[in-house]
């Protein structure tokens, strides 16, 4: 029987197959020159154990894999009162829509989509001094990381060209739906957006969705069971924007991408993954990380038909 390392290899080779597809942002300049053709991709199991392959270590910007945090925040401090300013539905749109906020009286679809992010960043603005330096910190404990930083490169870029961000931050004040500045709030999404973490970090950091809420690295629960099915449950219906329900055709598991080329998708009760690779669909999602993760699904699903649940024990999932 292959090793859990020796499988997760097997992935990254399989994988390289779909370097070459798809397309590096460009809508934010700083993420433009990054090379297509990294691949990198870590997996940590709720026994704490990693293993990973290709340029799992090599820091990238984590972008819209932010917004997981900032929702897992704003849940902790405010509970079910962010219901009032953001849904919980699929958008069918765009992660940067404008026509749907306005359609809908700017309360956004979801937290994942640019405008519920925007959000529920409005919430934590109002709840921290410095939301995205508690948010880098939330990161370096969740991965073990303290040097996890914010790359101030990408998030000058982003401020640069934050028009479609800014036209849905000051349509949201426009209905009342955003309490703070609105320079202010863009800043700190931005921070957050820019936040620069490696395959293994993200895998580390989001292994508590995987653990009922469980953090390896904090040795407590940092939500509780509730919060993190509920968090998955949202991963799974809206983590991919308008390709969510493809992907969870594809692959059956709540995942969250950004447009860097990360991927954290979450095997409940096993482990966390993170994939990434720079190129991306015309949905902003990576080509080969969404790739990897369908072949990951495929062989889980193979072994648990032919293998007893007590081997994968065995093997540590
Ligand atoms: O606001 C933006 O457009 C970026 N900071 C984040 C977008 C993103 O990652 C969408 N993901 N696929």
């Amino acid at each position: 029987m292959e090793t859990m390392q020796q499988w997760v290899e097997s992935l990254e080779r399989r994988a390289r197959a779909r370097l070459g597809i798809g397309r590096v942002a460009d809508y934010i300049p700083a993420l433009a020159e990054q090379d297509p053709d990294r691949f990198g991709i870590a997996l940590c199991s709720n026994q704490g154990a990693i293993y990973h392959a290709g340029e799992a270590q090599t820091p990238f910007s984590i972008q819209s894999i932010a917004k997981v945090l900032l929702l897992t925040l704003a849940l902790r401090v405010q509970g079910d009162a962010l219901w009032t300013r953001v849904g919980r539905n699929p958008s069918g749109m765009p992660f940067n829509s404008l026509a749907q906020l306005e359609a809908e009286g700017g309360k956004p679809r979801n937290p994942f989509i640019n405008a519920g992010a925007i959000a529920v960043t409005d919430r934590l603005v109002g709840a921290f001094a410095t939301p995205s330096k508690h948010l880098r910190d939330v990161a370096r404990r969740l991965s073990g990381n303290p040097k996890i930083h914010i790359d101030e490169n990408v998030q000058a870029s982003e401020w640069q060209h934050r028009a479609r961000n800014a036209a849905m931050a000051y349509l949201m004040q426009a209905f009342g739906h955003l309490d703070n500045d609105v320079d202010t709030v863009l800043q700190t999404y931005f921070s957050c957006c820019a936040l620069s973490m490696s395959c293994v970090d993200l895998a580390r950091a989001f292994n508590f969705l995987a653990a009922e809420g469980h953090a390896l690295s904090l040795g407590e629960r940092f939500v509780s069971p509730d919060l993190a099915r509920r968090i998955n449950a949202l991963l799974f219906t809206c983590g991919m924007y308008d390709a969510a329900g493809d992907f969870a055709y594809r692959t059956g598991l709540p995942a969250k991408s950004g447009v860097g080329g990360g991927i954290v998708a979450i095997v409940p009760g096993r482990f966390s993954i993170c994939a990434w690779s720079p190129a991306l669909d015309e949905r902003g999602n990576s080509v080969a990380a969404q790739h990897v993760l369908e072949l990951l699904a495929d062989d889980l699903g193979r072994w648990s038909r032919a293998i007893p649940s007590d081997s994968m024990t065995i093997m540590n999932i």
